[in-house]
């Protein structure tokens, strides 16, 4: 049995990786913000550690003896100041991970962090990886998995109200996209697994590239809409769009910069696919996820 500790633990990557380490009969210890969030896996025994993600101090507690960290950078695109947070929580992290002693990392980074600029919101990941990196002693594997399918949940008021999916990028521009759940699967395989060493990267894809085009099919076929179109935005009609839906101005444009930086074929997978990702969600399964929350709203 080991002792693992995860950050955003109430969240979509780290929830998962929690309980499948505590199924595997290992200790966790759990971070986020707020006890009630995490109440699902504090009574299944795991341990709490609440704090903020910019606060080195509480990190380096939360961090102290554990075999293997599991680490990201929380984000919320409503508030202002993306840049500097990032930094920020970013510092805070090496710091911790320098004062705690910590051998074993895995950092959820993103496609395009071997960008250094040009990213919009990866960039500060190309960032965080590199002041990782200077952190003797500690082994870490790099998750870079690509857009997460969870984005695709923001189209759905615009697929209620107008009928469309709408997005800046070209619409048979075919990119990775892959769902949370594999992306902490991949995790929890870093996690536990002893045999690797030094600075690793695993890019985490999903089943096979897609088009926005397909995007926008896949679901309509769920919803029993099969004509639903997808339709090409300017880069300027999108960040209005996110701002819309609640996007602080900034991250709204650096959100937009990912699609033209995917558009220029500037984001993309370095490696390619391997076996191990063969099981992956494939999107026509988590379109059923979509077609739930077109029906709900
Ligand atoms: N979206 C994509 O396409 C994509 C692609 C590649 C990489 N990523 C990266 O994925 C990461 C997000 O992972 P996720 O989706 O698993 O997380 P998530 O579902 O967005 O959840 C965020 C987690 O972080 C915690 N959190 C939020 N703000 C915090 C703060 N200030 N201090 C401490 N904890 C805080 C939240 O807990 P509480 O609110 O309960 O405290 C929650 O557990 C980001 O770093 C993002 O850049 C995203």
């Amino acid at each position: 049995m080991n002792t693992y500790a995860v950050m955003g633990a109430s969240g979509r990557t780290g929830n998962r990786l929690a309980h499948r380490l505590l199924d595997a009969g290992h200790r966790v210890r759990v971070l986020g913000r707020s006890a009630s969030r995490l109440d699902d896996l504090s009574s299944r025994g795991a341990e709490l550690a609440l704090g903020a993600a910019d606060d080195a101090d509480y990190l380096s507690q939360a961090f102290r003896g554990v075999d293997a960290i599991y680490a990201l950078l929380p984000f919320d695109p409503a508030k202002p100041g993306y840049l500097a947070t990032q930094r920020r929580q970013g510092e805070a992290m090496a710091t911790a991970l320098r004062v705690a002693g910590t051998k074993r990392l895995v950092f959820l980074s993103s496609l395009g962090a071997d960008q250094a600029s040009g990213t919009g919101m990866i960039q500060p990941m190309h960032d965080q990886e590199a002041r990782l990196r200077t952190i003797e002693g500690l082994d870490i594997t790099f998750l870079r998995p690509g857009d997460f399918m969870e984005n695709q949940l923001g189209a759905v008021p615009v697929i209620r109200s107008e009928g469309i999916v709408v997005n800046a990028l070209d619409p048979d521009l075919a990119f990775p996209m892959v769902a949370t759940a594999d992306v902490a699967d991949a995790a929890f395989d870093a996690m536990t697994d002893p045999g690797w060493h030094g600075h690793l990267v695993r890019e985490v894809l999903g089943p096979r590239d897609i088009t926005m085009r397909e995007v926008a099919s896949i679901i309509g076929a769920s919803i029993g809409r099969p004509d639903l179109p997808y339709v090409q935005v300017s880069y300027e009609a999108m960040a209005q769009a996110l701002q819309g839906a609640g996007f602080d101005a900034d991250s709204a444009v650096m959100t937009v910069e990912i699609s033209r930086a995917l558009n220029e074929k500037r984001i993309g997978s370095l490696a390619g696919r391997n076996p191990s990702q063969a099981g992956a969600t494939p999107f026509e399964r988590f379109a059923q996820i979509i077609a739930a929350a077109v029906a709900a709203q």
